[in-house]
């Protein structure tokens, strides 16, 4: 861990410092290089790989064990911020020991702390996860492992009963130790209800300008995944198309003779050249 490592209880603490938390997704190396260097606060590597690295539809399809391997890659770049690992659906449902358990292999790939979807219904998972000394994120509104059971990637909480419950789950999870609270795609004023009435930080993704953070993933944000652009993704960068062009151009250049050049090529000495009945100038013209 780098001496100025984010930690859970830094984060914790960072509740209405004033600066909002900054968080992204990440899931190999060169992500959290970037992430790193970028200086936000938490990379999450999310379950959101399924859906934006390994070509699923949902987050449903991922395992513990593709987690572990995402998660190792990330915390290998040794990158200074926070590391929270996504449990993934049935890694948290089955008993309280399994999921003790999953956690723990999510930590010992790298995770300093864990995350997972869903309120009062997954207190036990949340407090027994907590005593085995892992700190806890959770995620409440629109939980994508719910998605079957909510009818779709739909924005949650915009009557008051569900509202209210929101508020509750949230109350609940924080007194359950949780030490942030993600909220997804809810209306603007139910996430400023749940960060007034919680203690610990809410951070954001379609859940407007009240949270006390915010969180993009990766490939939203930087415009390498094009073919969904939910309202609450703003993209900073253009990746995808700039990268499509890089191609072109090197395909060219390719059936050009373009590349490689004479200085991307390594030469045999005269004497070598010749031993190989090689004779004339060593340097092929395009
Ligand atoms: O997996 C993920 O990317 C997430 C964010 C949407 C918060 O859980």
């Amino acid at each position: 861990m780098p001496t100025n490592a984010m930690t859970a209880p830094a984060v914790r603490a960072s509740k209405d410092s004033g600066t909002p938390l900054v968080m992204v997704t990440a899931y190999d190396a060169p992500g959290a290089r970037i992430a790193d260097e970028a200086g936000v606060d938490i990379i999450l590597v999310g379950d959101s790989v399924a859906m934006v690295v390994l070509g699923y539809d949902d987050t449903l399809q991922v395992t513990v064990d593709d987690m572990a391997h995402h998660v190792g890659a990330v915390a290998r770049a040794g990158p200074r911020p926070l590391v929270v690992a996504d449990m993934p659906w049935m890694s948290y449902h089955v008993s309280v020991e399994d999921t003790v358990r999953n956690a723990a292999r999510l930590m010992r790939a790298g995770a300093e702390a864990v995350k997972l979807e869903g309120g009062r219904k997954r207190l036990d998972m949340v407090k027994a996860i907590v005593d085995a000394e892992v700190p806890v994120m959770g995620h409440i509104g629109l939980t994508p492992q719910s998605i079957h059971a909510l009818g779709g990637f739909k924005v949650q909480g915009k009557q008051a009963e569900a509202a209210t419950a929101l508020v509750d789950d949230a109350v609940a999870l924080a007194d359950a130790g949780c030490f942030a609270i993600v909220l997804e795609a809810v209306p603007d004023g139910v996430a400023r209800a749940v960060t007034e009435a919680v203690a610990v930080p809410t951070i954001g993704i379609g859940a407007g300008p009240w949270c006390d953070g915010q969180v993009l993933v990766f490939h939203d944000v930087l415009g390498i995944e094009d073919r969904i652009s939910p309202k609450f993704v703003r993209r900073y960068a253009n990746l995808k198309a700039d990268s499509v062009a890089a191609l072109c151009e090197y395909a060219a250049d390719v059936r050009a003779g373009r590349f490689p050049a004479d200085d991307e090529s390594y030469h045999l000495s005269d004497d070598v050249a010749e031993a190989l009945g090689l004779y004339g100038a060593q340097t092929k013209s395009a």
